[in-house]
């Protein structure tokens, strides 16, 4: 096929068109406004984690952010988040500055980050007694939250007694029961084989459709942005900037015959050339020691 006549990965179905419209006209949840972060080394030089980065979300909108390794994905995470600031630019949520984290701010991390001493329950409880709620009252909505999740019947259970899916699954839990506007992720799912990761993409969309929450995901999976996102925002690294903001031209809700059109495999190939650009071969290859006797024959 010559390149005139390719599929142009911009190209949506009228029902896929209609629906990025009508999410544009959502208010705007989210505005990151020319966001740069640098950081000194400790040899004095300085990295520029991210440079000048703009983009907004919608409400309920589902964003992905996609880049190579160090290309700012976790920075940009934690500015949003108000834990770390940024060196310029800024980030407003309801058009409020964001300087310190907050709990209209839901976080999820990689990382198992749940409190091991304590119940599924009482860590589900445990920001909305921090935020104010009586125990009665934490107590009724954790167990609303992790109905939503699926995991009511593990309540009383400890941390340790859950796989690594459920784990992520009361992380969520936490992280909505605070009823933020939106919800950050940091590569919530890495952690996960292959199967546990599917099953809790499809979890991930079943709960964003009954709550009104914008989604914020970071990955390094295309597959998995292009099943989860409205639009992916992909970076490039050094200094991580945005490459690209590519609205995924699947109606949802999502069926896997969808993803073989001709749209959807026009802008999937497209991804895939800007995160693996064909290039010279790395400069960067190892030095070739050697570590066994040569002519063994096993190559
Ligand atoms: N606290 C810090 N001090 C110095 N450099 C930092 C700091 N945090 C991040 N960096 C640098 O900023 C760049 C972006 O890092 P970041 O962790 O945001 O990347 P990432 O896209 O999340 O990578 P990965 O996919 O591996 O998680 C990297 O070059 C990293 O070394
Ligand atoms: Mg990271």
């Amino acid at each position: 096929m010559s390149a005139a006549e390719a599929p142009d990965y911009r190209r949506q179905s009228p029902a896929v068109a209609e629906r990025f419209r009508q999410l544009k006209q959502r208010p705007v949840v989210l505005t990151v406004d020319r966001l740069t972060r640098r950081f000194s080394r400790p040899d004095g030089s300085e990295v520029t984690a991210l440079e000048n980065l703009s983009f907004v979300a919608h409400r309920r909108e589902f964003l992905c952010i996609l880049g190579p390794s160090g290309c700012g994905k976790s920075t940009l995470l934690r500015l949003l988040a108000g834990l770390d600031q940024p060196t310029s630019g800024r980030v407003l949520l309801d058009d409020r500055e964001v300087s310190e984290p907050g709990p209209e701010r839901g976080v999820v991390f990689q990382g198992y980050t749940l409190f091991p001493w304590l119940t599924v329950k009482q860590n589900v409880m445990f920001g909305l007694k921090i935020g104010g709620s009586g125990n009665d009252q934490a107590d009724a909505e954790a167990r609303q939250w992790l109905e939503l999740v699926g995991l009511a019947k593990f309540a009383d259970s400890y941390p340790s007694q859950l796989s690594g899916g459920m784990k992520q699954r009361v992380a969520i839990a936490r992280a909505l029961a605070n009823n933020p506007r939106i919800l950050l992720m940091d590569e919530p799912f890495g952690a996960l084989d292959a199967q546990t990761r599917a099953q809790m993409q499809r979890h991930l969309l079943q709960i964003w459709r009954n709550v009104d929450i914008t989604v914020l995901f970071i990955t390094h999976d295309l597959d998995e942005a292009l099943y989860l996102a409205d639009r992916i925002l992909v970076l490039k690294a050094n200094p991580g900037r945005l490459d690209e903001l590519i609205e995924v031209p699947v109606p949802r809700p999502r069926r896997p015959e969808q993803f073989g059109s001709p749209e959807f495999l026009a802008a999937k190939a497209h991804i895939e050339e800007l995160i693996h650009p064909k290039i010279a071969p790395p400069t960067d290859s190892l030095p070739f020691i050697r570590f066994t006797q040569v002519g063994d024959d096993v190559e």
